[in-house]
C-alpha cells in the first residue's frame, strides 16, 4: 500500500521565443491537472503597465517597484495588472521588445520569481519560460528545454493569431529579425541568461507538430514521474 503522498509536480519548460512553449504547457497542464502559468506573460504585464504609466524602461527602482506591487493576475485564459485586462494587449511587437528590456532588470525578475515560486502554494505546477529550470526552481521534478530551428521559430511566430498585430499578417523577415534581437538580449543577460540547466531534457520541435512534441513531453514526464503506464 502507499504509504506516502507524493507533492505536487513542479514541471519546469525552458527554450527561446517560438520554440512552442505555450501551447505544449498548457497541454502538459491540462493532461496533469496542474495549473499552467507563463511567466512571460508576467514580464509582458510589467512592460505593458510601465509603458501605461509612463515610466523610462531604463528605471530600474521604479520599475522594480511596480514588478513587486503591482496587483497581477494570471489565470488559465487570461492576464490582468491592476485591473486592465492586457491578455491581448501584451501581444504587440512594442510589448516583445519592452518585455525583453524590463527582462533584464535584476530587481524586476526578483520580484517576479519571488511571484512565480508562490504559484506551488496550491499545488502542481507546469511553468514555461526562460529560467524556471536554472533559477526559479533548481529543484524541480522534470526540466524540459524546448527548442527549434530560428527559421521554423520566426514562421511560427509569425503566423500566431495570438500575436497578431492588429489583424495584419506580419512580414516573415521582419519577425525573424526582432525575434534573433530578443534572443540574443535573454541569453547574454547578466541576470538569469537563457540557458538549458545541465540536467533539462532538450526537445527539439523542428519539424514536429504540436500533437508529437506534447507526447513526447508527456513521456519524459511521466517517465521522471514515475507515472508511465
Ligand atoms: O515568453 P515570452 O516571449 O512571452 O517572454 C517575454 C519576455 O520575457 C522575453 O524577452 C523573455 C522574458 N522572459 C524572461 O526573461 N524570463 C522568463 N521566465 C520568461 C520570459
Amino acid at each position: 500500500m502507499e504509504t506516502t503522498t507524493r507533492r505536487a509536480p513542479v514541471i519546469a519548460i525552458d527554450g527561446p521565443s517560438g520554440a512552442g512553449k505555450g501551447s505544449v504547457s498548457r497541454a502538459i497542464a491540462q493532461a496533469l491537472k496542474c495549473r499552467y502559468v507563463d511567466t512571460g506573460a508576467m514580464y509582458r504585464a510589467v512592460a505593458w503597465m510601465a509603458l501605461h504609466d509612463g515610466l523610462a524602461l531604463d528605471d530600474e527602482a521604479a520599475l522594480g517597484r511596480l514588478a513587486t506591487e503591482a496587483e497581477l493576475v494570471l489565470d488559465q485564459q487570461t492576464v490582468s495588472v491592476e485591473g486592465h485586462d492586457v491578455t491581448r494587449l501584451i501581444r504587440t511587437a512594442d510589448i516583445d521588445a519592452a518585455a525583453a528590456r524590463v527582462a533584464r532588470i535584476p530587481a524586476v525578475r526578483d520580484a517576479l520569481v519571488a511571484r512565480q515560486r508562490a504559484y506551488t502554494d496550491a499545488g502542481g505546477v507546469v511553468m514555461e519560460g526562460r529560467d524556471i529550470g536554472t533559477a526559479v526552481f533548481p529543484g524541480a521534478d522534470v526540466k524540459i528545454f524546448l527548442d527549434a530551428s530560428p527559421d521554423e521559430r520566426a514562421s511560427r511566430r509569425a503566423s500566431d493569431a495570438a500575436h497578431g498585430m492588429g489583424g495584419e499578417a506580419a512580414n516573415l523577415s521582419d519577425v525573424a529579425s526582432a525575434l534573433a534581437a530578443r534572443d540574443q538580449s535573454d541569453r547574454t543577460r547578466q541576470s538569469s541568461p537563457l540557458v538549458m540547466a545541465d540536467d533539462a531534457v532538450l526537445v527539439d520541435t523542428t519539424g514536429v507538430g504540436l500533437d508529437g512534441v506534447v507526447a513526447r513531453v508527456l513521456d519524459i514526464v511521466r517517465k521522471r514521474l514515475g507515472t508511465a503506464p
